[in-house]
């Protein structure tokens, strides 16, 4: 379970690069002129450069060899002209190649949150995203030791113990001082010196990231900035008490490298300014706001600071990747009759087939009936009677609750619709039973069944969709769908009958619009 700290010669050359990086911009003349000590830190860089070169270009596998040859070539750069070797470090061979290269998931080392007390029950939550070391990188901090079975060692991260934060102070009587603690697994994990690192991403036990979206997201964001990207909580309340500007640590956020290092050397001495804070989100964002760094909001990490039935939320989701979810002990299981481990073991089928599209809602009509039909590719479609304007049915049905229990839907931060305002207006709800890919065509076929609850009377002269037991999605994978501007797919209902409807999803066509027919309802 430990990180490969030492593995390869490529990543030790980042860490030559990066003193290296500097005379990039530097011209040929200004070299020359440069002070003696410049010059010898320079010679230095490159004298190593070159030996580790040297020694990855000999074949030999003997060990004895390769120092021999390393010393004998350091022995003659010795004797060359220091004004060469700059001019080599102007322009050294494969600079920048490593950083051009795309944000991937092993740029990432995770920070999770847990506490010894709830692991056994969470760990389980880790288990359903993470991948094995060589995949990914990260370290549970937890606060006292925990029993571990070999058996798992390869399905959960490396667990360490948090540093003694004893001497902090803490004045929050509402609040717990677990939150110091957890403000510093950022600068904790940036102090175990982890190579090749771009972004330090956060989260809690009870976190599940969809880990190709989450890459996604950083690749839009230059790694060798400050930055601090995740979202806000979806309770109104919660974001006046805390603020817009944080990020919710349980829905995860980002922290890039350099940031990280900035923020690692203030830290403690921040957190010791704010001793009044609730949480440990709020001691980051208050080190963040030291450091000038605005939140960048990112609608894909999700808090869920909700109650109830998420599902009203998730079949609306914003178009943008889905990044995110927590709070899953506190919500129902997001299908229904399952745990709620289950049901997120399910969602991780469409997600292996398609992760970029899962979530992602679209509208269409089926003429013959007289239906809207909303799907949310890889969860649930809901059939709704009548034609109605697709606008309506993308803000999300308050299936859920507020966090704040009395607070009603006046206390979100965003727009909601209530279930039904007339009773003809119920959905019929399909959850996602299984999804599969046609290797013989390549495109996905994610099935969903009806889930099955009484609906009250309606006394609409039309078919009603009670008959229909299956729905049947079709879908080409599409990877590189948020290399695009931000646009929902069109759906088209191929096939409409008494027992099974078949839906098409996929990019719009030249003029396609997901139309308001003018047909009554
Ligand atoms: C000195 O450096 C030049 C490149 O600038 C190289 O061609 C030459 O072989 C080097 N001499 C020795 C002795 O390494
Ligand atoms: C691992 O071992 C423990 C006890 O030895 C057992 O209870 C648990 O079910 C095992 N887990 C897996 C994933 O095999
Ligand atoms: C933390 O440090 C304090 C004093 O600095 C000490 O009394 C306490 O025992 C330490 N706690 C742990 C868990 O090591
Ligand atoms: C719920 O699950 C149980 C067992 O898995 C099954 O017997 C039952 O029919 C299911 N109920 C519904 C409503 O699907
Ligand atoms: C399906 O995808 C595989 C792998 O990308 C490819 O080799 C194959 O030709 C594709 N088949 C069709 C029908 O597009």
């Amino acid at each position: 379970m430990k990180v490969n700290q030492n593995n390869s010669e490529k990543n030790f050359w980042d860490q030559i690069r990066i003193p290296s990086g500097a005379p990039i911009s530097m011209s040929g003349s200004q070299g020359k002129s440069l002070p003696k000590l410049m010059v010898w830190l320079i010679w230095f860089v490159s004298a190593t450069y070159v030996v580790y070169t040297l020694k990855l270009l000999s074949s030999s596998p003997s060990c004895d060899e390769d120092i021999f040859l390393s010393r004998s070539n350091s022995i003659a750069l010795q004797k060359n002209d220091t004004a060469a070797i700059i001019s080599s470090m102007i322009s050294p061979p494969q600079l920048g190649e490593e950083n051009d290269e795309k944000t991937g998931l092993k740029h990432i080392v995770f920070g999770i949150a847990a506490s010894a007390k709830l692991w056994q029950k969470r760990k389980e939550y880790i288990k359903l995203w993470w991948k094995p070391e060589r995949k990914m990188r990260g370290i549970v901090w937890l606060d006292s030791h925990v029993r571990t079975y070999r058996n798992e060692s390869g399905s959960l991260p490396q667990l360490r113990i948090s540093g003694n934060t004893s001497r902090f102070s803490y004045k929050n009587k509402q609040g717990h001082r677990s939150a110091i603690r957890i403000s510093r697994i950022v600068s904790e994990t940036l102090r175990l010196g982890m190579e090749n690192v771009r972004w330090f991403v956060m989260g809690d036990d009870d976190t599940v990231f969809a880990t190709d979206n989450l890459v996604r997201i950083l690749n839009k964001y230059d790694h060798n900035q400050y930055y601090y990207i995740g979202s806000s909580s979806e309770s109104h309340l919660q974001n006046i008490y805390f603020s817009y500007r944080m990020a919710y640590g349980g829905g995860g956020f980002a922290i890039s490298y350099p940031l990280a290092k900035a923020l690692e050397k203030m830290q403690d001495r921040c957190i010791q300014r704010y001793p009044g804070l609730y949480g440990s989100d709020d001691r980051m964002q208050a080190c963040m706001a030291e450091l000038g760094v605005p939140l960048t909001k990112e609608l894909g990490f999700h808090q869920y600071d909700v109650y109830g039935n998420l599902f009203g939320l998730l079949a609306a989701h914003p178009v943008t990747p889905l990044v995110s979810l927590h709070h899953l002990d506190v919500v129902e299981p997001i299908f229904p009759n399952v745990t709620r481990v289950q049901a997120l073991q399910r969602l991780k089928i469409p997600m292996s087939l398609d992760s970029a599209g899962l979530m992602q809602q679209s509208i269409c009509y089926d003429e013959s009936n007289g239906w809207t039909v909303s799907v949310s590719w890889g969860f649930a479609v809901q059939i709704f009677r009548g034609v109605h304007s697709g606008a309506l049915y993308l803000y999300g049905s308050r299936t859920f609750l507020n966090w704040y229990r009395r607070a009603d839907y006046t206390a979100y931060a965003f727009n909601t619709r209530p279930v039904m305002r007339n009773p003809c207006q119920k959905p019929f709800v399909f959850y996602m039973s299984k999804a599969r890919m046609n290797y013989r065509t390549n495109i996905t076929v994610s099935e969903y069944t009806r889930h099955i609850v009484p609906h009250p009377k309606c006394r609409w002269k039309m078919a009603n969709p009670a008959e229909v037991d299956k729905v049947e999605v079709l879908k080409k994978p599409d990877p590189l769908l948020w290399n695009r501007s931000p646009r929902r797919n069109c759906c088209r209902v191929l096939e409409s009958k008494r027992k099974g409807m078949v839906i098409d999803v996929g990019v719009c066509r030249e003029g396609e619009i997901s139309k308001v027919l003018t047909t009554k309802t």
